[in-house]
């Protein structure tokens, strides 16, 4: 069995002090969890602060976002660089509000995942489809889309490093959770897509987190499914007590 991934994603959420604190109270409540991943990916200018209160704890710290470039004139944009400089060791890239809200796409994110790697910060790949998409029977064209042109280009042994993050768009921060069984079964798919691309062992390597409204009450349920190997957690990653549940779900 994969070791589970339990990341925080805090979107443009919380206060310096407030990330300050919640990353105070996982760092305590988090210890003895060996066996599970557990990150936090607070807004770029409170990786610096979260970064003084991990330092030498087991808890990894990422952020939601970078450029590909390494440097220039690229107004609001960060690097890998700058990222890594500030204690990253991980980056968030193609999520679905990045992809709806801010217009990327699947080839700029593939950019941005092939600096990731050649500046050596591991991403976390998001990828899911709309609510009109399920609808029309197209979850599986679109999921195949985005991982193909996602990952086009990137090595064997790059992908073998990734982690993938499923999030069906209407799941986010709906309350909506897909079912165990409808993650299931896309999760599926992605690692079947994957094992015809790069191989069986490395397919088998590469974690997919499953994301969109998942909450202590339904943790478990979704990680006991064989392909789901982790969690990215909005809403709920913002309240201490929820996401040590959702840890201890992993965890148990
Ligand atoms: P919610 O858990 O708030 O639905 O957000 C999921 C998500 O987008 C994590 O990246």
């Amino acid at each position: 069995m994969l070791k589970p991934f339990i990341a925080g994603n805090w979107k443009m959420n919380l206060t310096l002090k407030e990330s300050k604190e919640l990353a105070a109270s996982l760092r305590t409540g988090v210890e003895g969890m060996n066996g599970v991943d557990v990150g936090v990916f607070p807004p770029f200018v409170f990786i610096e602060g979260v970064h003084s209160v991990l330092k030498g704890s087991s808890i990894i710290l990422g952020a939601q976002n970078m450029y590909w470039e390494d440097k220039g004139a690229f107004t609001g944009e960060i690097s890998g660089d700058m990222i890594k400089e500030v204690g990253c060791t991980h980056v968030i890239l193609g999520h679905s509000e990045r992809r709806h809200v801010f217009g990327e796409t699947d080839s700029m994110i593939n950019s941005k995942l092939s600096a990731a790697f050649a500046g050596d910060v591991m991403p976390i790949f998001c990828l899911g489809e709309k609510l009109d998409e399920r609808e029309s029977g197209d979850t599986f064209k679109v999921i195949e889309r985005q991982l193909v042109a996602g990952l086009d280009g990137l090595t064997t042994e790059q992908v073998s490093r990734l982690t993938i993050a499923y999030e069906p768009v209407w799941a986010i921060g709906t309350g909506k959770t897909a079912t165990p069984a409808q993650a299931q079964e896309v999760h599926a798919r992605i690692r079947a897509l994957l094992e015809d691309s790069y191989g069986k062992d490395v397919s088998a390597r590469i974690r997919i987190q499953y994301g969109g409204s998942a909450k202590p009450d339904n943790a478990a349920e979704l990680l006991s499914q064989p392909d789901i190997n982790g969690l990215l957690v909005g809403g709920a990653s913002l309240k201490k007590d929820d996401f040590l549940k959702i840890v201890s779900a992993a965890f148990e």
